[in-house]
């Protein structure tokens, strides 16, 4: 009895070729002997309903012998069981699993078609030679089977929206297809970590925020795995209620005076224009402060202030009102009238057009002192010197009053222009006498010409 106990350790089912296994080789080893089994890789994932192909290799050392090759499952629900075995390429399919399970000696390879859920577990091929001697040797694989995973489906709890700093939210992943799923979130693209805020279930197919905040707000996808395959939730916005933020009031930068004070020429119309961040949309309105009086005027986001309608000074309100939250915020701001404002804008209107008329004045004031001085300087003696020369006593005395009433130096000041005038025969022949000015007498007698006479403007003295 001892020695049956020793020569049968794996009890009653023990056939001849566990014996052979126990007696000659270790498992481990793979090898035995003068035979060699060779699998390129251990783990081999199979999905369902496709063929899968489980490797192997062996070598033997001599030939002209009985070579058997055997392949076994072996799983925590269906146990241990013989799948095919084949002895000099003479294949032996098992009548209950044979079907499926595909040897093509002398390829020691096992094909699984289609391969079932009921097939993850670990197989065992052994090939036995035996001629002399009789050698053995077997190697494990193991074999994953998986559905691959479906589109995720995430659903956002509560569906119409959460409140911010109000509400929590559950986001919750769910697959219709797929083993051993594993769940991951993303959020905008970036995986999500737990905080004192986002907790996820122990399966990480839900996730709970308490609560929501506006922060909150992005695209959420849901990555479902398993060892064949990921696939990716579409991007989910849960909806946060939240606001009124950054409320301000906007208007044209000409008006802008500073923070908050705005000023209008009379009768020129503004708008003005409210603004904040919310969800749903705020509830917009205005209201009028004057004289101790606060007046609503609008509603909506635009205000149009037609500013001869308005007091000189008032204070106007912006209100939004977010009516899910029940949050408010109101900004003020001040408008005033100025008539001065009406006319500056006149003035920059016309800008261009005064520019020139002062380029112009400033160019024909430069060039008349400058010829003046020119004149001055050289003709005017000469010509006065070359008259008086040939003129009586009486007339030089005349002309030299002349020269000296009506020319005296600070009558050269004021503003000179150039003034086309038709040269004719008048001009030669006016009499000394009258002369009105020094330069009378410059004019040059020339026909053909156009003659500028040079007009002074002086101030008014006598
Ligand atoms: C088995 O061995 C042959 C020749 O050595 C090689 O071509 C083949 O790829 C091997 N197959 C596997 C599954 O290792
Ligand atoms: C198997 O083949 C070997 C040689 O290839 C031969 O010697 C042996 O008799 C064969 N065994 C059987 C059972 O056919
Ligand atoms: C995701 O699942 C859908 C079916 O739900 C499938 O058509 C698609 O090919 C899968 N995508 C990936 C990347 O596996
Ligand atoms: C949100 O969750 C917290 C616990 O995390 C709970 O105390 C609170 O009552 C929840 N709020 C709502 C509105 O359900
Ligand atoms: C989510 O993504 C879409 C498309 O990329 C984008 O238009 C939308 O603004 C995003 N939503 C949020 C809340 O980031
Ligand atoms: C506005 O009211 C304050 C006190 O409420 C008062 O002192 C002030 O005189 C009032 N001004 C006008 C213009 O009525
Ligand atoms: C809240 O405000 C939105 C946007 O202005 C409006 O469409 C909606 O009817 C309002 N709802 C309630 C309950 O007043």
């Amino acid at each position: 009895m001892g020695h049956d106990v020793f020569m049968d350790p794996f009890g009653s089912k023990t056939s001849k070729t566990h014996l052979l296994l126990y007696e000659i080789c270790i498992l481990a080893i793979g090898t035995c002997g003068a035979v060699t089994v060779t699998v390129p890789t251990e783990l081999i994932l199979g999905t369902v309903g496709q063929p899968l192909l489980l490797p192997a290799n062996y070598t033997t050392g001599t030939k002209d012998q009985n070579i058997q090759i055997t392949w076994t499952f072996q799983s925590q629900s269906s146990g241990s069981m013989l799948l095919v075995t084949a002895i000099n390429n003479t294949l032996t399919p098992d009548m209950e699993h044979g079907h499926r399970f595909f040897l093509s000696p002398p390829s020691a390879s096992l094909l699984i078609n289609p391969v079932e859920l009921r097939d993850d577990g670990e197989y065992t091929i052994k090939v036995t030679v035996s001629g002399v001697k009789v050698a053995s040797a077997s190697r494990q694989l193991t074999v994953h089977v998986n559905v691959p995973v479906s589109k995720p489906v995430v659903r956002s709890d509560p569906a119409w929206g959460a409140v911010e700093y109000v509400d929590n939210a559950t986001l919750t992943c769910t697959v219709n297809k797929g083993t051993k799923v594993i769940y991951q979130w993303l959020k905008d693209g970036k995986p999500l970590l737990a905080s004192s805020r986002h907790i996820f279930s122990s399966d990480n197919k839900m996730l709970f925020i308490s609560p929501v905040l506006k922060d909150d707000l992005s695209n959420y996808t849901c990555v479902a795995k398993n060892p064949i395959s990921v696939n990716e939730s579409e991007p989910i916005a849960p909806n946060i209620y939240y606001g009124p933020y950054d409320l301000m009031v906007k208007s044209e930068p000409r008006f802008k005076v500073r923070e908050g004070v705005f000023a209008v020429g009379k009768g020129e119309p503004v708008w003005f224009k409210c603004s904040a961040n919310s969800n749903p949309p705020n509830v917009y309105s205005w209201f009028q402060k004057a004289n101790n009086k606060t007046t609503p005027i609008q509603w909506g986001p635009m205000l149009n202030i037609k500013s001869e309608k308005v007091p000189e000074k008032a204070d106007y309100m912006c209100c939004v009102y977010n009516n899910i939250t029940g949050k408010r915020d109101e900004t003020q701001f001040t408008l005033i009238l100025s008539a001065t404002g009406q006319e500056r804008q006149k003035q920059k209107g016309s800008s261009l057009h005064s520019l020139a008329i002062i380029v112009g004045l400033s160019l024909s004031l430069i060039v008349c002192m400058l010829l003046y001085f020119f004149l001055r300087r050289y003709f005017p003696r000469k010509v006065i010197k070359e008259e008086l020369y040939h003129r009586s006593p009486t007339d030089y005395i005349r002309a030299h009053q002349v020269s000296e009433e009506q020319e005296p130096p600070t009558d050269d000041y004021g503003i000179y222009e150039f003034v086309a005038v038709p040269a004719s025969a008048e001009f030669q022949q006016v009499p000394p006498d009258k002369l009105n000015t020094v330069y009378d007498i410059i004019r040059v007698p020339d026909v053909h010409t156009t003659v500028y006479d040079v007009i002074c403007h002086s101030p008014k003295t006598s």
